[in-house]
């Protein structure tokens, strides 16, 4: 088994460190043969980890196409009667292509008239064969149930439609696609210099509660690090949009609250709403672990630590901006003595609703 990890203790840091493959193989996919430009309505359907590749999505494609796009838990979607006719594509988003949840999601669209997009890992599943069409990722088999390498080509996969949504409608995106094709060189870095985001973990470990936060693309980014720690440490993590601290969250804090919080590049127009945040956390008490770009010095003031990540546009961020979290929730779990590969009552797929 140890051969089958390729030297590593889990799937997962195996799987953590096959990512800049993994993008750089999505990066060469090919477009599925579906006409884009009839597209008036873009809603994306996914669970779990998929979910939170989808919000980001999202971001993107309204951004570059400026198109109307609903992203939605795959669970949630046929509750509320959602408004689909033949303008609207659906997006679902899965891994395994074989979540019971995303599969029902996918059949209620099209039954309704929309046409169905998937973006899968797994050749020949269920959640591909019924879609009308569909952009497989690279990533290869991903054995760790907490989700990394298929998260990140989900993401490649997704601004790749975005990209392509937008061409339909003689939108461009400059320079987008030259800061994709640098991201796995970018990643080679980001994972080269992983040892100090071990050390965190060891302090982490042993907190009663850690919180996330980031805002835009950074949110999702802050729910997927929480989520992470929630499936592998058992602890409690949440992940909160950081505008919202003033509305509730900022109560849980308390002398020591490991607070994680994701910051966009100097350049953007976020990025001192989000220093602001991390000092109103601090002088809460919080222990701020601050994920933001190579040389941003104005984060350190204060960050009790910061993990550099390399410079990309906002929208591509969380390509870079995750892996800190999955090292981190993988490095916390392993201190807490646990299985990170299996984690107790998950499945890597879920095949029921
Ligand atoms: C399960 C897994 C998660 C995954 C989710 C969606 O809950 O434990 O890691 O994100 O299913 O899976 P899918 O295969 O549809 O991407």
């Amino acid at each position: 088994a140890a051969a089958e990890k390729g030297g590593y203790d889990f799937y997962m840091l195996k799987e953590i460190a096959e990512q800049p493959q993994a993008v750089a193989a999505t990066l060469l996919t090919r477009m599925p043969d579906l006409d884009f430009s009839g597209v008036q309505k873009v809603i994306i359907v996914a669970c779990g980890t998929a979910y939170h590749a989808g919000m980001i999505a999202g971001y993107a494609i309204e951004q570059w196409a400026r198109i109307g796009c609903d992203v939605e838990l795959a669970s949630e979607f046929r509750y509320r009667d959602p408004l689909i006719d033949e303008g609207t594509l659906v997006i679902a988003i899965s891994q395994s292509g074989e979540t019971m949840d995303t599969l029902m999601a996918l059949r209620h669209a099209k039954a309704q008239g929309a046409r169905v997009l998937a973006i899968c890992n797994t050749n020949g599943s269920t959640i591909p064969r019924e879609s009308d069409a569909v952009l497989y990722t690279h990533g290869g088999p991903e054995i760790a149930v907490a989700s990394t390498k298929a998260f990140l080509t989900q993401l490649v996969a997704c601004y790749l439609v975005g990209l392509r949504l937008a061409a339909a409608r003689g939108l461009s995106a400059p320079g987008v696609q030259e800061a994709l094709r640098a991201v796995p060189d970018q990643l080679r870095t980001l994972l080269e210099s992983s040892g100090a985001i071990r050390e965190l973990a060891y302090d982490l470990a042993t907190a009663r509660q850690v919180l996330f936060l980031g805002r835009h693309v950074g949110y999702p980014v802050a729910l997927e690090g929480a989520l992470k720690l929630k499936e592998l440490a058992y602890m409690h993590a949440e992940g909160f949009a950081a505008g919202e601290l003033k509305h509730g969250p900022i109560a849980l804090i308390d002398e020591g609250t490991p607070v994680i919080c994701v910051v966009p590049a100097p350049t953007d127009a976020l990025h001192d709403k989000m220093v602001s945040n991390i000092q109103e956390v601090r002088a809460r008490g919080a222990r701020t672990i601050v994920i933001a770009e190579q040389g941003d010095e104005a984060v350190a003031p204060f960050a009790d630590a910061v993990i550099p990540v390399p410079a990309t546009p906002a929208l591509l961020a969380p390509l870079l901006t995750t892996v800190p979290m999955q090292i981190l929730a993988c490095e916390t779990a392993a201190a807490r003595g646990h299985d990170v590969d299996q984690p107790r009552n998950l499945a890597k797929s879920v095949t029921v609703e």
